[in-house]
């Protein structure tokens, strides 16, 4: 056991550090030269991807998060409608599907029986299915028209991390993928945003080095409950998988935001000393978005609030009202929480860590759940 763990305490903290590693995995391969992508088993032609004109993903627990920020990326690259859905509710509530519907289906182990119901009920109205998974041979894969791979590698902690951080990729392949096949985007478009992913192995290592602080910071706010975490676009999901790993590790009350809805009620949370997590966005990126965030966090100070802050590089106009500052390397936007999402995983494992916790094997909770 301790010869697998590598030398790490336990599973996760070894899985978080191999995440630079495994988004490289996944992304070995997958493109060539003029950079159109290859997934792995297609048993769908390029007209029906052609002929889609609405995405739904469909998840649980963390892949659903990794759905959200795809939610994102697949809009703004294909221009196609695309939905996300608690793969439990999914069948639940007769969802609109036919066969130019494309379902995707984000499973890390294959096996979540919510998930399989929701793509056997999707196949049933017709819908194409195409899978993002962990596991080669898995049940999800099996059934589904098309295939992609996460390549992550064994994930044996409960709570997901690199798998999750290889499904935002496969998500991000599969998305330019239908974009280049619609004509949406170009080949050189395309490239410049490969490039991008190309080089998060990197920028995610770079963060990696950089978590004494949050670990320092985690120690000294082990036990505070609740935590918030908030931010807007695709930090939003970020926001709900840092409360996520929160509850999970460390069986505290963690809630994440959009940071817009703070002032429709959970502002009214905030006391003397809780913890805010804020997400912000790129000062480069589109519309006013930091500006917001930027005045979302002095809302929450000024109600009494420790701002933690997980910023870009040079981000200078947080300082002055964050009680600490986590940077990342400068990403495009919509590929940010391949990276902002680290430091959370991190803080999340210390806290647990800190009150005494088994990390990998958390109370009530299993990494493959089989039952509905
Ligand atoms: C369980 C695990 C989570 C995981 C979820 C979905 O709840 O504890 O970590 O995100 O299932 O699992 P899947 O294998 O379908 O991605």
């Amino acid at each position: 056991d301790a010869a697998e763990k590598g030398g790490y305490e336990h599973f996760m903290l070894k899985e978080i550090e191999e995440q630079p590693t495994a988004v490289r995995d996944t992304l070995r391969g997958r493109f060539t030269a003029t950079g159109e992508i290859a997934l792995d088993e297609v048993r769908l032609s390029d007209q029906d991807l052609r002929d889609t004109d609405k995405v739904f993903i469909v998840a649980c627990g963390t892949s659903y998060h990794a759905g959200l920020v795809a939610k994102y990326a697949i809009e703004h690259w294909t221009r196609l409608p695309c939905e996300v859905e608690l793969a439990s509710e999914f069948r639940y509530r007769d969802p609109v599907l036919d066969r130019s519907t494309l379902v995707i289906v984000i499973s890390q182990s294959g096996e979540t029986m919510d998930t399989i119901m929701a793509l056997r009920h999707a196949k049933e109205q017709k819908a194409r299915v195409l899978a993002i998974s962990n596991t080669v041979g898995s049940t999800i894969p099996r059934e589904s028209d098309a295939v992609l791979y996460t390549r992550a590698g064994l994930e044996v902690a409960v709570a997901s991390t690199k798998a999750f951080l290889t499904q935002l990729v496969a998500c991000y392949l599969v998305g330019l993928h239908l974009a280049q096949i619609r004509g949406v985007k170009y080949a050189d478009e395309v490239a410049a945003i490969l490039d991008e992913l190309a080089a998060m192995p990197e920028k995610i290592q770079t963060v990696l080095a950089a978590m004494d602080p949050v670990r320092e910071l985690a120690r000294s706010l082990a036990g505070v409950q609740p935590v918030l975490f908030i931010g807007r676009h695709v930090g939003y999901p970020v926001a709900l998988e840092g409360a996520l790993k929160l509850k999970e590790l460390a069986y505290l009350h963690a809630e994440g935001f959009a940071a817009g809805e703070l002032k429709h009620g959970p502002i009214s949370l905030i006391e003397d000393g809780t913890p805010v997590v804020v997400i912000v966005p790129s000062p480069r990126g589109r519309g006013l978005l930091h500006d917001k965030v930027v005045s979302n966090i002095q809302e929450v100070k000024a109600r009494g609030a420790k701002v933690i802050a997980v910023a870009e590089d040079g981000d200078t106009a947080v300082v002055p009202h964050a009680d600490e500052v986590v940077y990342v390397p400068v990403v495009p936007t919509l590929l940010a929480p391949l990276l902002t999402a680290v430091p959370l995983q991190v803080f999340a494992c210390e806290v647990a860590g800190a009150l005494g916790l088994e990390i990998d094997q958390p109370r009530n909770l299993a990494k493959s759940v089989t039952v509905e």
